[in-house]
């Protein structure tokens, strides 16, 4: 497999930085801030003229002249203090899309060393709604999951279901009042109990938020609930048989949910998964002397000296004695690295949620549970609504995912039909384009927006098909396809050798030629907006050279198979970059 145009650009700077007598880490080169000046710089000669007590102009003109006649490059300038400008060669760029061209992985280098991940995202609670806030880590999670074993890592991913909280012991308590006849509270209780269900999963969403709000309002009930979730772990046959129905309910909905997005986890485990490990992980924690006991509760203190803010410490066990998420979320470890002995864990949770993972990580690793594994949270900002407030539904309330996802859906009806695109479709079919449009709106827009950020969730912009969209890019996957379909319809589909002929075939060529380094810098930076900007750069390269050139039509027989190699390419590209955001391209639009 080839390295990168820029890695191997890179490694002629280095050699010419080390014939120099300096380190080769200088030549790094990376893509130009001024694309109409270089396709590439290098700014290694500023630093590294410092250690080598050199004027940098003088150093850069000395690399320059040592990498000028390579036949990579097509010019190397030294601009301002002593920056590199590089211009790659033509040849170099013909032959790195015969080596994309020739190949599947699309030129793409696959990670060394191969590592092993668990991707923890999703994360929604049994018995409760998920909400935008679950979109948000589903779609980044699964982009995350994506890219990382498209680059050659082995990946887990596992929703985490909340199934072991206090909203199960709210849930119970709420049902034994409502059904009382119902077998499962009787002191006592014991198996056989039914097999089905007492409860809906229409019903079990109503019966959260009233127990919810009956406890926010009766101390006593509240109460009752803690008891509830202590009787829960505990053990109490009956509440563990309804706890069973409650999470098969609520799974059931969530598979249907997530198969929706085409978001798919290998394992579906929950809080409830760890709580055979909790005592062993408490054990730990003892042995290593760091457990002390604090008004009834089991704590570990984690803050540490530098602390800007006081770091509250963890807590192992309730005065009540129940697992909270701290619990459940160090035993989890202490699982995870034990079955699979991970080289990396990524949480992909709500920024919010920063102080928890922090907590948890630093008590792991001062009970040696992440012996040789990474743990990192990679946190996300908030959905919010036109008003800056997180997104909700008109009445006021949490906005729920079935629902959003319909309103994508026909938001993306009316969008098609405006623009008389899947006019010519069976029903059958434009319905599917549809939901499959206005998903890629949900996914791209959220992924677009860099991690952290907030965004506005604004569904008339995202379902555009003009702009930096999903739907503009999937438009521009399938337009693609049609000019191959109908190359393919006249006998001309035939490919050639790319012969970079124009300054928009060279645009286009230089920007596949950037799809590996693209894949590499999202997954590094766990970032999927960095594959968001390249394929959109791509589309927009893809649309000049679409614009200033006849394709099939190109009377030049060896230029137009060069073209008709450079829009099969860009299609394989763009499919692929948008298949590692989760979004899938329509046969026809
Ligand atoms: N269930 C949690 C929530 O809704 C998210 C779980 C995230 N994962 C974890 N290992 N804590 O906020």
């Amino acid at each position: 497999m080839a390295a990168s145009l820029q890695a191997e650009l890179s490694a002629l700077l280095g050699a010419a930085f080390a014939a120099e007598g300096l380190d080769a880490a200088y030549g790094r080169a990376t893509t130009s801030d001024r694309p109409d000046l270089a396709d590439f710089q290098c700014n290694g000669a500023l630093a590294a003229a410092k250690a080598a007590g050199r004027r940098p102009r003088d150093l850069a003109d000395a690399v320059a002249a040592r990498v000028k006649d390579s036949a990579l490059l097509a010019a190397v300038e030294v601009a301002g203090p002593g920056f590199l400008n590089l211009r790659l060669s033509d040849a170099a760029l013909d032959r790195a899309l015969g080596a994309m061209a020739a190949e599947r992985g699309l030129g793409v280098p696959l990670a060394s060393p191969r590592e092993r991940i668990v991707v923890d995202f999703g994360g929604p609670n049994v018995a409760k709604p998920m909400h935008v806030g679950h979109l948000r880590s589903t779609i980044i999670g699964d982009s995350l999951q994506r890219l990382f074993r498209r680059l050659g890592h082995e990946v887990v991913s596992d929703v985490h279901l909340g199934d072991w909280g206090l909203q199960m012991g709210l849930v119970i308590t709420e049902i034994a009042r409502e059904k009382p006849g119902l077998p499962y509270f009787a002191a006592g209780a014991n198996a056989p109990f039914p097999a089905a269900s007492p409860v809906t999963i229409e019903e079990l969403e109503e019966l959260y938020p009233r127990a919810s709000a009956a406890a926010k309002a009766d101390a006593a009930r509240n109460a009752e609930a803690q008891k509830a979730t202590a009787e829960l772990q505990a053990g109490r046959p009956g509440y563990r048989a309804l706890w069973r129905h409650l999470v098969e309910v609520s799974r059931a909905a969530m598979t249907r949910e997530f198969g929706r997005l085409d978001v798919h986890f290998d394992l579906w485990k929950g809080e409830s998964d760890a709580d055979p490990l909790i005592g062993e992980m408490i054990a730990a924690m003892r042995a290593k002397g760091i457990a002390e006991e604090s008004e009834g509760a089991l704590i570990v203190r984690v803050a540490q000296d530098g602390d800007k803010t006081e770091l509250p410490p963890v807590i192992l066990t309730s005065s009540q004695g129940t697992a909270l998420y701290h619990t459940t979320d160090l035993a989890t470890i202490l699982d995870r690295v034990r079955s699979f002995s991970p080289d990396l864990i990524l949480y992909v949770v709500d920024q919010r949620q920063h102080v928890h993972f922090e907590q948890v990580f630093r008590a792991a690793r001062l009970a040696g549970l992440l012996d040789g594994t990474r743990a990192e949270h990679i946190g996300f900002g908030t959905v919010n609504g036109p008003d800056g407030k997180p997104f909700r539904t008109r009445a006021g309330g949490t906005m729920k995912l079935q629902d959003l996802i319909d309103m994508a859906r026909a938001a993306a009806a009316e969008r098609l039909e405006e623009a008389g695109l899947a006019r010519d479709m069976p029903p059958g079919e434009r319905d599917a384009t549809a939901e499959a449009v206005g998903i890629a709106a949900v996914k791209f827009a959220d992924l677009s927006a860099y991690r952290t950020s907030n965004y506005v969730f604004d569904l008339d912009r995202f379902i555009r098909f003009e702009g930096k969209t999903g739907p503009y890019l999937q438009y521009a996957a399938v337009r693609i396809s049609s000019v191959l379909r109908k190359a393919a319809e006249e006998g001309r589909l035939v490919e050639g050798k790319v012969a970079i002929a124009s300054p928009a075939d060279r645009a286009l060529a230089l920007s596949l030629a950037a799809y590996g380094e693209a894949l590499m810098s999202a997954a590094e930076k766990r970032a999927p907006n960095i594959l968001c900007d390249y394929a959109f750069g791509l589309a927009q390269a893809f649309s000049r050279f679409y614009t200033e050139h006849h394709i099939v039509g190109e009377p030049d027989e060896a230029l137009r198979a060069s073209r008709l190699a450079l829009a099969r390419i860009t299609r394989a590209v763009l499919e692929d970059a948008l298949a590692c955001l989760g979004i899938a391209v329509p046969e026809r639009m």
